[in-house]
Parts: C-alpha cells; structure tokens; sequence
C-alpha cells in the first residue's frame, strides 16, 4: 500500500544510501582518556606512530583501509601464483585497458612503486617536473631521480574559503611561464593529479586537462595522470561541469585518461584494494623499458610485487570503483561529515573533497604559530578526545628545503580527515562531528608543539613531538 501524501523517494536520495550490506564486522574498541593520553604520549605525540588498536576511528587514509567486496574476496580465491604470465594478471591489464584505456600496465606493488620507475625512467638530474600541486612520494621520487618540482596549480587552491569547483585546475599561465624560463627539453613531462590529495581532494575540470594537453603537445612535453582517485574526478566532472550531466562516470574516466601518455595508480585508493598499483604507458618503447626497471624494484613485469590474488582483487575492484551507485554514495559520505562540520560553525576548505574532509588549521588554532605546528597539535587532540585519527596535511608535511634546512613554505595548514571507502557509518560520522565541535569550544587552551625528532624523508611518518 501506497502513502499517497509521501512524496517519491528520489534517484539522489537513493544514491546517497550506502549501496551494500554489511556481512562481516570487525569490532572497535573504546578507550579511555587515560588511556589515550599514555598512548599519544607514547607515541611522541604523532598520531601515524600510535598502535591502530588504541585508534577508535580511523581516518588517517583513505588508502588501502577500504572493504573489499564478497565477488573480490571470492576472487582472492582464485589468484594464480605462477611465477610469470598468472591470468590474473592478464584479467587486471584487460580490466585497465577498459577502464583506464592504457596499453601496457606493468603492476607494482602499490603507488610509488610506480612513481619510481616513471621517475627513474623519464626525470634526468637538473630537469624540472610541474604538477597541480605536490604529493610527498610523488615529488620525492621527483627530486631522488634530479629533478626539481614545480607548483603550477590555480592560486584558488591555497584559498581554503574559496568554493570554486575545480580547485585542481593547472594555471596555465604559470606552466607556460616555466616553459618559457627552463625549456621545454628540461620538463620530461607534467605531472597532474586527479583529483589533488594536498589541495583537499579537488578534482581537475576535463576543459583544464584538454587545455594542459594542447600547451603540452605545443612543446613536445608528456603529460602523466596520477590516477589514485581518478574516478572521484570524474564523478566531480560528471557533478560540476558543463556537458558532462549525463553521462557515465565510466566514460568520463576513460576520456580523462585519454588526454594523457602515462598513468601511475595507487590501487589502494579508487580501486578498492588493500595493496596494489600501476604504471600504465600507452608508448612501446616506453613499456619495454618500465617492464626492465620493475625486474630491479618491483618484480617480474607481469607481477610487479604482488601476488596473483591480489591482482584479481584490483581487476575487480576497477570495475566496482566505477559504478554509479558505489562512486555516488562514496563521494557524499565524504560530503555528508563537511555537511555536519559547516552547520557547527568549523572551518573546513571548500568545496569538501571526493576522498576527505578537511579542517582549516590556519583558522580553528589561529593563536598558534605555523612553526608549532597547529594542524599536527589539532589532530593530536583529535586524538585525545574521542580517539580519532587525522593526519596534518600542512607544515611538517611539507618538509625541509635540502638546500637552505629551511621549513618548506606550507600555504595550507589542515588536517585530513581522510574517510576510507564501504567501512564506516553515519553514526561514525556523526560522532567524528561532536567530538571536532568540542575540541572547537575549547580551542583557545590549546598550545602548540616542539618538534624532537626529525628524520630526513616524509618525515611526518616517524617525527616525536613534545607539548609546549
Ligand atoms: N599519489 C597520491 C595522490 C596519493 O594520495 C598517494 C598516496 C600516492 C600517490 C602514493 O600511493 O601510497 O600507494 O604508494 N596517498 C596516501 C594518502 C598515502 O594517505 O593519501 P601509495
């Protein structure tokens, strides 16, 4: 029987319903605050380096912490371990040809596995690699090889209020302004990531990428798509931009792709695997030699360092990764907790990001110095609070300058509430929310940090703090 006065439920509310049901549970474990200022303690006050059982929820990252499907852990079952030519992994090159659109994929055993080889195959000392903003390993692996990184993303991005809605854009200005200065014989190639992890999760418009294409065909430059969370772009794309309404995310990934020379993937992200990536190149020569330089690094290039199993479950995860509903409901879960944040008055960037939400450091700790580290000191007590786990996305990520031993300038100071995919719900959502609105009531007791211990690479993994 019909409620007559009810309105239909409608296709948006549908898709933003989780689309699964849950079959297997992993309990958490509450903690107290004692407990959970031993822990931190512990951990030198970095939250990456507390124990993940002492951690109630856990939205360090979005990568590799999602839940795979039951079809995926069936095909887990399935992985053929021979040493060299598995089906499985033939089944993952088809599948990424069909999505992605690539011709040659050599696996690695997650995303930087492939940033190495690409670096160590195209970057030579004293050339100079643009990109919509930097990535840790991305550029690290950019600077091992010689290079030097250079920012060409729009200056909106720095701007945590400003809502425009492709905050991934290239200024092409300022790539032109580099090709002017270097030549372009000394940038092998521009580096763009979709959607930008560091600028808060914002997508890159396909009329950017069209236009990065063309001033990069003008001069010979390659252009490589850091896919991680490609599908999320294109989910914004379908979202957001002009012409694009209707039609399939699939589709609009495989036109993105189809603007770009080479790929490399972190499976761990849109495609819904605990461990696993790709490089992908769609140039021959360019294949045989990637296939080589992963027999050094990787493993063979028709396994790249993971084990047939694991390749079936990536195959598989490609193709749940770019279904309307799943891509949906993930991106407005992720909505749904800004959502909650922006009625309770909390800085945020704008607009919420396809894989996390950001908090606004620079404005939620406004009376500590960057070089206490507000963002670290927020996630700390985060932590603290309702053991949450966040992770700062600001100064200390941003490193020292080789060079000078200077802090690397950190425009952004946030913290990333990074939301893994098909594992946590409202509920873990809506408490996430209160436990930030009370750490916002009482923002003006906190202090910042002293950095103790400093090691030389990424050093937010393994850096100790004391409290000030
Ligand atoms: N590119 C982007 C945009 C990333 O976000 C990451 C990883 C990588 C490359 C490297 O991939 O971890 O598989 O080697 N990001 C994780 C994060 C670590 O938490 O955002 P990986």
């Amino acid at each position: 029987m019909s409620d007559e006065r009810m309105p239909p439920i409608n296709d948006e509310l549908l898709y933003s319903v989780e689309p699964y049901k849950i079959k297997v549970v992993e309990p958490l474990r509450a903690t107290t605050l004692i407990e959970r200022k031993v822990a931190i303690e512990t951990a030198g006050y970095n939250p990456i380096l507390l124990r993940a059982e002492d951690v109630f929820i856990d939205l360090l990252t979005d990568s590799g912490t999602g839940a795979m499907s039951d079809r995926q852990w069936a095909g887990m079952m399935l992985g053929d371990e021979a040493y060299a030519g598995s089906k499985n992994f033939y089944h993952l090159q088809a599948t990424v040809r069909e999505h992605y659109g690539y011709r040659h994929i050599v696996p690695t055993h997650q995303g930087r596995g492939a940033e190495h080889i690409l670096s160590q195959m195209l970057i030579k000392p004293g050339d100079y690699v643009p990109g919509n903003m930097y990535f840790p390993s991305t550029r690290l692996h950019q600077e091992l090889a010689g290079g030097t990184f250079v920012d060409v993303i729009v200056d909106g991005s720095y701007d945590p209020a400003n809502s425009m809605p492709f905050k991934g854009n290239v200024d092409l200005a300022k790539f032109d302004a580099l090709i002017a200065r270097v030549g372009a014989e000394r940038i092998p190639y521009i580096s763009l990531a979709a959607t930008v992890n560091m600028a808060g999760g914002q997508p890159i418009s396909m009329a950017n990428l069209r236009a990065v294409r063309e001033l990069a065909d003008a001069h010979g430059i390659r252009v490589v798509l850091d896919a991680a969370r490609a599908v999320e772009n294109a989910y914004f794309i379908q979202q957001r931009e002009d012409g694009h309404r209707h039609k399939r995310v699939a589709d609009i990934l495989l036109a993105m792709c189809a603007l770009t020379d080479a790929s490399t993937m972190s499976g761990k992200k849109d495609a819904l695997v605990n461990i696993g990536g790709w490089l992908a190149v769609n140039d021959d020569a360019l294949y045989e030699q990637a296939s080589n330089l992963a027999l050094a690094y990787e493993g063979l290039h028709t396994y790249g360092g993971l084990a047939g199993r694991d390749m079936e479950a990536m195959a598989l995860g490609i193709r749940e990764s770019v279904q309307e509903e799943h891509i949906h409901a993930r991106v407005r879960q992720v909505e749904y907790l800004g959502e909650k944040l922006r009625e309770r008055g909390i800085p945020i960037v704008e607009p919420v990001g396809g894989h996390a939400v950001y908090l606004d450091a620079r404005r939620f700790l406004p009376h500590i110095e960057q070089t206490e580290f507000p963002a670290h000191r927020l996630a700390v007590e985060l932590y603290m609070e309702a053991g949450i786990r966040s992770v700062e996305r600001g100064i200390l990520s941003a490193g020292r300058n080789a060079q000078t031993g200077e802090h690397n300038p950190a425009a952004l100071e946030l913290v990333r509430l990074a939301i893994p995919r098909r594992v946590y719900t409202q509920s873990h959502l809506d408490l996430v929310a209160l436990a930030i609105e009370r750490v916002y009531r009482r923002r003006e007791t906190l202090r910042g940090l002293k950095l103790v211990h400093e090691p030389n690479h990424l050093r937010f993994f393994q850096a100790r703090f004391e409290l000030l």
